[in-house]
């Protein structure tokens, strides 16, 4: 196992984050965790490419959001609409035994324990920045998968368009589901070309450990992109499909969310604008990024579409 259950986790080592903020010693705590085997030893190659790949944004302002805010300040409505009401409430999630059944158009559908996952695709660290539709954004260093390895292993057929996430439904584990503020299950979607690029990960951890509930625990999406509502949590089904799925948000609110939800500051949310956001543990506001800052990365997935209509 790669990496710690958070009951392993002394208290003392939480607030390791502190290390994480500075570039260097975050490099030597890098080191120190891999070494020590709780993450893949191409971490260090891994989380310095990450860092510097948005080409647009100069790397040193891309200081980590602290754990705390990390993991107190979260948008999860399974467990309440407000912002701290995951991490008191997400504790009733079982995260083990936990499956995630991959099915649709594959050549080799598979229902898959998400520890096996781990084991088949070892998680490496990659520090992404999320930035949330309500222009609150955190610079995060994810443990996890490129999501293209699973579906390459599950064998998409010819006519796999466009893979759908589906999170848990279980209103006893998920007291949010009780009321209907969004259609439950949970539903995500990304084009099969989306899906397939590197940078798309299944996450499992962050900060060198296991995802707590409120982050999405056991297995989330991380596309970092996307907005954060894109980034679904507490995945159990993947289905590769022929028809562009509709994801939960466009389906509770059309003309405010689309499928594509790519992070673009030139295209205002109906209520508000997306052109400037607010890391989290910071004042200012800071200029919001043509798709996040990753567009030298991504920007070819959406040669000739507009992105006005494509929202
Ligand atoms: N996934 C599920 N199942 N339910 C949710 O309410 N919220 C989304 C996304 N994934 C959400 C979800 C939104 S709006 C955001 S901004 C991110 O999770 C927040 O992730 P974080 O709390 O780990 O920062």
């Amino acid at each position: 196992m790669p990496i710690r259950r958070p009951a392993d986790i002394r208290s003392s080592e939480i607030t390791d984050e502190a290390l994480y903020r500075d570039r260097r010693s975050f490099i030597r705590q890098a080191a120190g965790i891999a070494a020590a085997g709780l993450v893949a030893p191409s971490l260090l190659a891994a989380c310095d490419r990450g860092r510097t790949a948005a080409s647009e944004e100069p790397a040193p302002d891309d200081a980590l959001t602290p754990f705390e805010d990390v993991t107190t300040y979260n948008n999860f409505y399974e467990f309440g609409t407000g912002k701290g009401d995951p991490a008191k409430h997400a504790g009733s999630l079982r995260v083990r035994p936990w499956t995630v059944t991959v099915e649709g158009e594959v050549a080799k559908p598979g229902v898959y324990d998400v520890d096996e996952l781990i084991r088949l695709f070892p998680p490496e660290e990659r520090v992404y920045r999320l930035r949330c539709v309500e222009a609150w954004s955190m610079v995060i260093p994810w443990l996890g998968f490129p999501l293209e390895n699973l579906l390459k292993r599950v064998e998409p057929t010819g006519q796999a368009r466009f893979v759908e996430f589906t999170t848990l439904h279980d209103p006893e584990q998920m007291p949010g589901q009780k009321r209907r503020v969004l259609d439950w299950p949970y539903r995500e979607g990304l084009r099969l070309d989306e899906a397939m690029h590197p940078l798309a990960i299944l996450s499992v951890g962050l900060y060198g450990r296991m995802l707590l509930p409120q982050n999405g625990a056991p297995i989330r999406l991380v596309v970092p992109w996307k907005y954060g509502f894109k980034s679904i949590k507490s995945i159990v089904r993947i289905r590769l499909v022929n028809r562009q799925p509709v994801n939960t948000w466009q389906a509770s609110a059309p003309n405010e969310y689309g499928f594509y939800a790519n992070v673009n500051p030139a295209v205002d949310h109906p209520r508000w604008t997306q052109k400037r956001e607010r890391r989290l543990g910071e004042f200012r506001h800071r200029p919001t990024l043509p798709f996040n800052g990753y567009a030298d990365e991504v920007g070819r997935l959406y040669t000739g579409m507009d992105l006005r209509r494509n929202f």
